[in-house]
Parts: structure tokens; sequence; C-alpha cells
């Protein structure tokens, strides 16, 4: 709907769109924006297919979309930005496109973290990163604590991250500490849980979005998700735009939450 309101044709159209999604932005009540908004990017190999281009050149436009949303939530002040980089399933791909994908993560931290500091980032990483080479790792470890104390927003890339790896995880620690006695199997509730997520100390995803089509969560953030609202859109990856993140903000903020109660609207 919102789109036919400023209509949507060309590229310049765009720019003034942008503009205008920004302005709606401001006049949301603050209580209405989400805190956290959690994008899967899909649809890299679908983009440079339907140009005629090699998946890899698909990667590398998704790394400017990515600059883009970045720039994107700092500018409309939101408290965290979580994206699905790459998943303990993708490394079923071929390993050229792997090792594509990987080198592309590193040049990426590498061109990207100097900006990011300057702009006030907190960057982390969620998963299993020790999956990794020790370089990589290393730069995740530097990136981290470079920005570990900016008070921006809190960036996230979830990187050979699994929802259920993730959860599974969270068991084996805690049976851990229920083996060595530090905890009883009747301390574990919710809280106990969420402490040990790799997300600790975020809050839960408000708004999750994906690209490109499909509609479904792919095993990301399924515990942080639980009473995220959905927002999907047949854009992919590449062509995703400043207008598009205020577009699914402005359809979030007119959401009715309930949480398993009540609406506040009746
Ligand atoms: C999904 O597109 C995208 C990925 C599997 C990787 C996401 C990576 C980026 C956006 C760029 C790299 C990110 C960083 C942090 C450097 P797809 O390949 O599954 O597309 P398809 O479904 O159309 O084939």
């Amino acid at each position: 709907m919102l789109k036919k309101l400023f209509g949507r044709k060309n590229q310049s159209n765009k720019d003034n769109e942008s503009e205008n999604f920004s302005d709606l932005l401001k006049n949301i009540d603050s209580e209405n924006m989400p805190r956290h908004v959690a994008i899967i990017m899909d649809g890299n190999g679908r983009w440079a297919n339907g140009r005629g281009l090699i998946r890899s050149a698909g990667h590398t436009a998704g790394v400017k979309a990515l600059k883009r949303a970045l720039n994107a939530a700092i500018d409309f002040k939101l408290e965290a930005l979580t994206v699905y980089a790459f998943s303990t399933e993708n490394w079923k791909r071929p390993t050229a496109e792997v090792d594509f994908l990987l080198k592309l993560f590193s040049d990426y931290l590498e061109k990207e973290l100097n900006e990011m500091d300057q702009k006030n980032v907190h960057i982390d990483f969620i998963g299993r990163v020790d999956g990794f080479s020790p370089g990589l790792q290393a730069q995740m470890d530097d990136a981290r604590k470079r920005t570990e104390n900016n008070t921006g927003v809190r960036f996230t890339v979830a990187v050979n991250y699994g929802g259920q790896d993730e959860v599974v995880r969270v068991a084996q620690a805690l049976a851990r500490e229920v083996k060595m006695g530090s905890c009883q199997p009747e301390d574990i509730d919710a809280k106990l849980f969420e402490s040990h997520l790799d997300t600790k100390g975020l809050p839960a995803v408000d708004l999750l979005i994906r690209t490109s089509g499909d509609m479904r969560l792919s095993n990301f953030l399924i515990w942080q998700s639980a009473y995220a609202e959905f927002w999907f859109t047949d854009t992919n990856w590449p062509d995703f735009t400043k207008e598009d993140l205020a577009e699914a903000i402005v359809d979030f903020s007119k959401r009715d939450r309930r949480f398993g109660g009540l609406s506040n609207q009746k």
C-alpha cells in the first residue's frame, strides 16, 4: 500500500521515496520502532543469474547492499541489526563459492572496520566462529575488541551460524553446569537459557526481514524470533535499499503486537 502511495517507478523516484520514508520514520512514536532488526539476505544468486552474471558477482553486490543497510540502521537509530551472512548449512555449497564468501567476509572486515568504528558501530559475531581459519578468527576478534566500547548500533554478523546448533550448544552448556553442580535442572528457565545464547545482551528480534521472495526462517535466530514480526519482499538482497528498510519499519510500526495477550488497541 505504501509502495502505491509513494510510487515506485525508477531509481530517481526511489531517492525521493527514501526521503519520504525517512520523514515518515521521524513521525513514528519511538515505542513503535523495532529495537532489533534481523535480516536474511537472500537472493544474491538469483540477482546474478538475472543479469547473466556468475553467482559471486551477486555476493559482491550483496556486500554493497549490506553497507547500505548498516548505514540506514545508523540513520534510523536502530539499537541492533543482525544479519545472516553464512549458515552452518552453507558449507554444502561448492568449495569455490564457500571460499569466495569467506574471502569476501575477510575483505569486508578489512575495508569497513575503520569506517564502522568511526560511526560508533559495535560489531559482534555469532555462530561457531571457531570453525574458521585462525586468520579470520583473529580479524573477528580485532573487530570485536576495537568496537566493544562503541555505543551506536549493535551490528551482529551471523557466521557459521545455525539456530538449532546454537540451542543445542546452550543445552550442552547447561547440562555441564548441572553435572558440575553449579545449577539444578529446575533452575533452568527462559532467562537462564537466554543468558547462554550467542546473542546474550541483545534484545529479542522485533522485526525479521527476508529478501527474495522465500518465506521461511531457515534456521536463523529461532529462539530470538519467537515474537518477531516478519516482513518479506521479492526484492533480491543486492537491490535492497534504505527505502526498503524504511518501508519494513513503517509497516512494523502499524502492527498490533499482542505477545499472546490481548490487543492494546481494544
Ligand atoms: C544468500 O544468497 C546469501 C548468502 C548465502 C550469503 C550472504 C552474503 C552476503 C550478503 C555477502 C557477504 C556478506 C558479508 C558479511 C561479507 P544466495 O546465494 O542463497 O542466493 P540464491 O538463493 O538466489 O541462490
